[in-house]
Order: C-alpha cells, then sequence, then structure tokens
C-alpha cells in the first residue's frame, strides 16, 4: 500500500478535527488567494454554469455552498436573483463584505446572504424557499466536506433531501465532487483547477484514510506560494511565503453518488452527469464530476 494510504477501524478524532474546518479564518483567508481573482472564473466554467441556468431558464438560485461568495457573485452579475448559504462565518465574512461593497447596485442590495448548515437546511430557510427555487447549487467540491460519520452516509442522505426540498418540482440541482475514484486508485490530486485561475498553487498533497478496509477520508495539503501576494502592502500574509492549509473530504464513489442522488429525488427525476463541463462520453478521467438532477415536476 502507498505511504500516503492510512489504515484505522474508525474515524475517530478525525470526525471532531474536520466539523468546521474553515473555523480558524486561516483556509477562508488563503482560500480568497487560492481562487483567485472572483472576476476570472474559467471561462470554461462560467459557460457551463450561466448556460445551463439560462438554457433552463432558471432566474432564482439558491447557493448552499457560497463560501466567499464566488459562484454567487458570478450569477448576480449575470442577473440572477441569488439566495446564499454556507455554515462557516469564516468564510460568509468575504460574501458579506462583497455586498456591502457593492450595495449601491440593486442585484447586490438584494442579495440574501444567510448562516445555515445542510443537515436543517430546510427548517434554517424555510420562508426563503417559497415554492422552491429554480436551482439549488453546491458547487467547489463542497458536498464532500460532509463526513460519514455513522458509516452509512445518513447525513449525506439528509442534507441532499433538504436539498431536493428548495428545488421546486421541474427545477435542478447542480452538485459536484472531485474524481475520488481516480484519487483513491492513484492516491494523487491532480492541482490543475477547472473551476478557477489559480496563479499560485504549488501542489496538492494528498492522504487517503481507510476505515474497516474502506476509503472513508481524503486529506488534501493545499500548497499555496504566497511570494507575490506578499509584496502588496495591503494585505498581510504569514512570513512564509509558501502557506498550507488543510482540508478533509469524503471521497465520493461516482456510482454511489448517483444512487444517493437518486434516493433524494426518486426514480421520476433526471439524472445526467459532466466530466470537467463535457459529457461522459468525450472525457475518460476528469478532475471533477457535476451531477445535474433535474426534479420531477410531478408531485406524487
Ligand atoms: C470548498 S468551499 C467552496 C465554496 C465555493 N462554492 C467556492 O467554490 O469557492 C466549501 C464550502 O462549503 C461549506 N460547508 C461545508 N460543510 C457545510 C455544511 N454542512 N453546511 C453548509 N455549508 C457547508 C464550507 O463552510 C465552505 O465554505
Amino acid at each position: 500500500m502507498a505511504e500516503n494510504m492510512i489504515t484505522t477501524r474508525s474515524l475517530g478524532v478525525a470526525v471532531e478535527g474536520v466539523k468546521d474546518q474553515y473555523a480558524d479564518g486561516k483556509a477562508a483567508k488563503v482560500w480568497e488567494v487560492f481562487i483567485g481573482d472572483k472576476n476570472s472564473r474559467t471561462e470554461n466554467y462560467k459557460n457551463f454554469l450561466v448556460g445551463l441556468l439560462r438554457e433552463k431558464r432558471c432566474k432564482r438560485i439558491l447557493d448552499v455552498a457560497c463560501g466567499t461568495g464566488i459562484d454567487s457573485i458570478m450569477l448576480l452579475e449575470e442577473g440572477f436573483e441569488v439566495v446564499s448559504v454556507d455554515a462557516s462565518d469564516k468564510m460568509l465574512k468575504y460574501a458579506l463584505k462583497a455586498r456591502w461593497n457593492r450595495r449601491k447596485e440593486p442585484a447586490f442590495d438584494k442579495w440574501i446572504i444567510e448562516e445555515a448548515n445542510w443537515l436543517t437546511l430546510f427548517d434554517d430557510i424555510e420562508d426563503l424557499v417559497g415554492d422552491g427555487f429554480d436551482a439549488v447549487i453546491c458547487l467547489g467540491n463542497s458536498f464532500a466536506h460532509l463526513l460519514d460519520s455513522y458509516g452509512d452516509q445518513r447525513e449525506q442522505s439528509k442534507a441532499l433531501r433538504n436539498f431536493e426540498k428548495c428545488v421546486k418540482p421541474g427545477g435542478f440541482l447542480l452538485i459536484d465532487h472531485r474524481n475520488y475514484d481516480s484519487i483513491i486508485d492513484t492516491g494523487e490530486t491532480a492541482s490543475k483547477c477547472i473551476y478557477y485561475n489559480p496563479k499560485h498553487t504549488t501542489d496538492i498533497r494528498t492522504s487517503v484514510l481507510y476505515v474497516s478496509g474502506k476509503p472513508a477520508l481524503v486529506t488534501l495539503d493545499y500548497l499555496i506560494d504566497l511570494s507575490s501576494e506578499n509584496e502588496k502592502s495591503d494585505i498581510i500574509y504569514p512570513d512564509e511565503s509558501i502557506s498550507e492549509f488543510r482540508l478533509s473530504y469524503y471521497p465520493h464513489r461516482l456510482k454511489v453518488f448517483r444512487q444517493m442522488l437518486e434516493k433524494a429525488f426518486g426514480e421520476n427525476s433526471s439524472y445526467r452527469i459532466y466530466g470537467d463541463f463535457k459529457t461522459l462520453d468525450q472525457i475518460e478521467s476528469p478532475n471533477f464530476y457535476i451531477h445535474v438532477t433535474e426534479k420531477s415536476s410531478t408531485i406524487f
């Protein structure tokens, strides 16, 4: 077995350690550098997301993992009405700041930002759901932050059911995850990113934790070169030029994830999967999978 694979009988301490992974504010701060200029989402990403939402005539979008606000801001700028939620106040701080700075623009003045957790999402924002959103998005490999504390993915199922309740009949869920099948097989994570324009990522070190013989946790150590940022006088980063932050993820297998979606949205909904924004017959081993689920318009 490769050196970066660890085996254990239980998730143990790791579960406690990853509950609010952005709480110390370090990852949130470096995340802003990692994702680069908010105006420079990769063209492929923007064309895919905005194109799909327009094609489906979506207007009202719920971003359930808004983080520092990068997707939400892009969608506001493209004329969508956006409600944004996230569980981390350290990440939300940046979205709130962007809203404040651009409050004179009507779209930003109307932008709703709330703190909410996927496990209680529907109850947290029921008053905002109304007849449901045209689309719910959960992007940037966010969903994999939810770990499998009980070994039966009950929390992931609960979160997906909450997402389903927020989507109107005939509406969409767009949710993604890294290609964990490949990460598990190779023990490596591609540092090339299809979403952002990361000028500073030098490496992503990968560890896979096995619990009772099954891959249960992937830990990614992001190495970010901040030397050029430190030259700017108004931004204070640690003295070292290489900053490191660690995030942990549940390694979703493509097939199992697809089945979980079907359990939450039912067999009358429709399911499509893209790999790095291409259909699966166009790409062999993508870095990211994006699931597009169209909720059945018939209520049974
Ligand atoms: C990797 S960041 C991505 C943010 C943004 N979508 C992007 O692409 O930059 C993941 C976000 O998911 C949020 N998150 C993780 N678990 C959550 C949960 N249970 N409920 C709500 N948000 C959660 C984190 O706080 C974090 O801001």
